[in-house]
């Protein structure tokens, strides 16, 4: 029998597939369903300093080849969060990556250095694709100069690995990555969605306007992520459009090292057990023993 398990960040994972950011709630909302200990991590909804209220609804739309949310990043903040929430995983031992944001630089400081290290924390996943209120709005992870100051600075105050978590929304995001490898990123998670809109003829309006995840998103994750790999020597997450295990098992050929899902969840609750089921009979019928026989095989 094949072995998916594996040490990210000197952490033990059972397996390589965690839940997308914001796509599973805060902690036990699954639970009538399937126990967070059956994932490899369980990544939080983004999280920011102060709580946060989002977006009027419609805020998630269903689309023929994905769907569109526009949560705009509602949240209970970091100290809700750790009260009310963290024991949950503690009681469950279950690893966690925190995913947190700011809208300005001190607030992704700020929020990062709240977050004490714990033995079941395996490191913080930094949403790039937040609006930069100073800035106009312009999103942190559009421009390298900007990723590589933000991931530098907090490198500098929080002993706990860092992944960035890039948007596919830059003319290169290679370079994206060099510049945050350059700033001493530990891995990096790809892809956040793309930003997309709806327009309603009847009504003649555009009912909502949000970031693109799903199906059609996965050639784009995969490039990402094969490109990505092969320019930074990092550990990367692939995410986007990961429907079943032969998507999962696309990625890790692609480079990355671990997967997460998120809308397939909204289409099958039960997708993220049965994509780990199937990375395990994927590897046993293919006679491999672990994932370094999968992870990074495949070449032009
Ligand atoms: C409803 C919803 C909420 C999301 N919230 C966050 C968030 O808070 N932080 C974040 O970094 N990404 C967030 N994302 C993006 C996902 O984590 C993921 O990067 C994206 O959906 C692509 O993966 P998928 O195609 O498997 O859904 C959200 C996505 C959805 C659908």
């Amino acid at each position: 029998m094949a072995t998916i398990s594996l040490t990210f960040f000197g952490k033990r994972l059972k397996n390589p597939v965690m839940n997308a950011s914001g796509t599973l709630g805060y902690s036990n909302e699954i639970e009538s369903l399937w126990g967070v200990e059956t994932l490899g991590a369980y990544v939080t909804k983004g999280l920011s300093l102060r709580p946060h209220h989002g977006n009027p609804t419609p805020r998630v739309w269903d689309e023929r080849s994905g769907m569109i949310n526009s949560i705009g990043l509602q949240n209970v903040g970091i100290e809700r969060f750790f009260d009310e929430h963290f024991p949950f995983f503690q009681k469950k031992r279950t690893p966690v990556i925190v995913n947190f944001f700011g809208f300005t630089e001190e607030e992704y400081l700020d929020c990062a250095r709240r977050i004490k290290p714990d033995r079941l924390i395996v490191a913080l996943e930094m949403n790039l694709s937040c609006p930069n209120i100073k800035a106009g709005g312009i999103s942190f992870g559009k421009d390298p100069q900007t990723v590589y100051e933000i991931v530098k600075k907090v490198k500098g105050i929080t002993p706990i690995p860092v992944l960035a978590k890039l948007t596919p929304e830059v003319k290169n995001i290679v370079d994206i990555a060099r510049a945050a490898y350059e700033a001493g990123i530990d891995g990096l998670t790809l892809i956040n969605t793309m930003p997309a809109a709806i327009v309603d003829i009847k009504r003649k309006r555009v009912p909502i306007k949000g970031g693109f995840s799903g199906p059609a998103l996965k050639p784009i994750a995969l490039r990402a992520v094969y490109e990505c790999s092969k320019a930074v020597p990092v550990p990367i997450i692939g995410v986007g459009g990961i429907m079943d295990a032969d998507d999962a098992v696309s990625f890790l050929m692609a480079g990355a090292s671990a997967v997460q899902v998120g809308s397939a969840t909204f289409v099958d609750p039960y997708a993220i057990p049965k994509i780990i089921e199937g990375i395990g009979r994927y590897a046993d019928k293919n006679g491999c023993r672990n994932l370094h026989e999968i992870i990074g095989i495949t070449h032009e």
